[in-house]
């Protein structure tokens, strides 16, 4: 299958456990239920939050073979680059989670701090390499699994056959409910990605697919998330 890619990079940056939570509309009741997979996960503290609690959380990215020195210095390359790209912007996002840039910032630093000492320690265990549309996992070895940030992000360079591979492989190795946030696409003008509406009517008859609103404010229109549920 041919796939389009730009040159362009994909930031590997890393959110925080509680933006997951927010973004996902997640609870620390329903998570203990589940085995959670977070695909495209960079440097997010959402698996070493939770993994240190006991939850069953993997996390997987294709930079995660790249080993301890290489990561951890990808990692603090984007969140500065993050943090000049933010300055000035205080009037073009919504604050409503953070309250203001530098909070933000410190909140993401925290995160970056804990995914870089968790991926030193269970890099090869929680952490896996792997890059869609091609998951290293057996069928339904999740129960839930979540994308954020790539996926409809990214719809200037990633192509729709990608999206719909992608998409149709967390189905395949997950047995209830694939999450997918925020639906809007770098643009900035709050509307949804042009994707949204063809996977949901490409999925139609082997998964229901709900537009969920979530509490989660950031990015112009990313207050929505795609929930698709496996028809068993
Ligand atoms: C913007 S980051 C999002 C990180 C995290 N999910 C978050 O929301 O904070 C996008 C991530 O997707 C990863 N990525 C790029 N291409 C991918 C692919 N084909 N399959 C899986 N992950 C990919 C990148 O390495 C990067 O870590």
């Amino acid at each position: 299958m041919a796939y389009s890619f730009s040159k362009d990079k994909i930031w590997f940056l890393g959110r925080g456990c509680h933006e997951y939570m927010s973004m996902f509309k997640l609870s620390p009741g329903f998570l203990k239920n589940h085995r959670t997979l977070d695909c495209a996960a960079g440097a997010s503290s959402f698996v070493p939050v939770l993994g240190n609690q006991g939850y069953m959380v993997t996390a997987l990215d294709p930079l995660y073979g790249r080993g301890y020195e290489a990561v951890k210095e990808r990692s603090i390359d984007d969140f500065y680059t993050l943090i000049q790209a933010h300055t000035g912007m205080d009037d073009k996002v919504d604050w409503g989670f953070f309250q203001n840039s530098k909070n933000m910032i410190e909140e993401r630093m925290k995160s970056c701090k804990k995914f870089v000492n968790d991926y030193k320690v269970f890099k090869g265990i929680r952490y896996i390499e792997g890059r869609l549309p091609e998951l290293p996992f057996n069928n339904n070895q999740f129960s839930l699994t979540l994308c954020s940030h790539l996926l409809f992000l990214y719809d200037d360079r990633l192509d729709y056959q990608f999206h719909l591979d992608s998409i149709g492989e967390m189905l395949r190795v997950t047995s209830e409910e694939v999450r997918i946030y925020p639906l809007v696409n770098l643009q900035g003008d709050g509307k949804k990605s042009h994707f949204v509406g063809r996977i949901t009517d490409d999925l139609a008859s082997e998964a229901e697919v709900e537009i969920v609103e979530v509490d989660y404010r950031f990015r112009k229109g990313g207050n929505e998330m795609m929930k698709i549920k496996k028809n068993i």
